[in-house]
């Protein structure tokens, strides 16, 4: 019979890593009946539902950006992490199209950097989505060499993030989309944090074989403002730990458009994706709208946009993250540590962006 993940952290070294070698696992395919999923009604007893603030924003500003009103939220805490908030699903029926088409075909575009800037010049990574979409339309097999898109990794947004310093700067900033600072600024306001400044962006694109090592978010300067987490596409197993590689973790489901929002004493805990799962059936029927006009931002997307989009996410997943780096009047260190120092924000990380077994 296959182990549960209980049974198998028998001591407390590195009850991470086992848990994450667990649930990466392909044969024999591991046992998913501990994995909390906040989509179902009746789900483990650590989940506790928690109403959000009715007031924080209006219905109007919660629709212009594809939210549901704030008070028809599922929203939840998990025992044993405070500052942990998990929103299932708080988007409009057919709204993810919108958000998917900016992960995939403005968010990827200069000024913006890309996993593919680290090797290819910038009129090459210029348009990735005009360069390929044609490509994209033929059949698998017909495809040689993979399109820009396939080959995306990761985007960074607003304050881009220094893989090999591990830090932001002040120099190396591009303006933070509107809209997508419009809609962490109403998740936050929601969960408590009125002020939030959506200041930084990591897009993480996953394929059905990715994974994302065990990690903590520090490089930020200001940890007293939450991580925002958005999810788009296939489904992912999410394992959320302590403040110690011992401390064994929660394993949850992120369905698309599951939000999650890590603050106060769960803002610097470990955390991985150790496996990216298929997407329940009525969760992809959500992409998609049943209503004809309106004026939400589905209607924004053309359907040969769509038609792209949803080619995509059938097959991976896509996450996206935003920071506030500085707290108010907050600047950065004026003068780098020396060499082999490492700065206040430094990023504990095995695995930054999403690996490919
Ligand atoms: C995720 O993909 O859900 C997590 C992303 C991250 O921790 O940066």
């Amino acid at each position: 019979m296959a182990k549960k993940p209980a049974s198998i952290v028998e001591c407390r070294e590195d009850a991470f890593r086992k848990i994450f070698k667990f649930y990466k696992r392909r044969t024999p395919p591991p046992d998913f009946s501990d994995v909390v999923d906040f989509s179902k009604s009746t789900t483990s007893d650590k989940v506790v539902p928690v109403k959000m603030d009715p007031d924080a924003v209006s219905d109007c500003d919660a629709a212009r950006v594809g939210l549901l009103p704030t008070r028809d939220w599922r929203a939840f805490n998990l025992q044993g992490y405070p500052g942990f908030i998990f929103i299932s699903n708080p988007f409009l029926r057919g709204s993810q199209a919108f958000w998917v088409r900016q992960c995939l075909k403005t968010y990827p575009q200069k000024p913006n950097v890309c996993n593919l800037d680290m090797h290819m010049s910038p009129t090459d990574t210029q348009d990735i989505w005009a360069k390929s979409v044609r490509n994209l339309s033929r059949p698998v097999g017909k495809r040689e060499p993979k399109t820009l898109l396939e080959r995306l990794r990761w985007v960074t947004l607003g304050y881009h993030y220094n893989w090999n310093s591990k830090t932001y700067s002040a120099n190396h900033y591009t303006p933070f989309p509107t809209e997508l600072r419009l809609l962490s600024h109403q998740i936050a306001a929601a969960c408590g944090f009125p002020g939030f400044s959506a200041e930084a962006g990591i897009l993480n694109y996953y394929r059905s074989d990715s994974s994302l090592g065990i990690h903590v978010d520090e490089s930020e300067l200001d940890h007293s403002r939450p991580l925002l987490s958005f999810s788009f596409g296939q489904s992912a197993i999410f394992l959320l730990g302590g403040t110690q590689r011992q401390d064994p973790p929660t394993a949850m489901y992120m369905h698309s458009g599951d939000l999650m929002v890590m603050s106060g004493q769960s803002r610097l805990l470990y955390h991985a994706v150790p496996r990216i799962v298929p997407a329940p059936q009525e969760v992809a029927c959500s992409w998609v709208s049943d209503q004809q006009g309106g004026a939400g931002v589905e209607q924004q997307v053309s359907s040969e946009d769509w038609a792209v989009c949803s080619k995509y996410i059938h097959s991976s997943r896509i996450n996206v993250t935003v920071r506030q780096v500085l707290g108010p009047g907050q600047s950065f260190p004026e003068t780098p540590l020396p060499d082999g120092q490492q700065t206040e924000g430094k990023r504990r990380r095995c695995g930054y962006s999403p690996e490919h077994t």
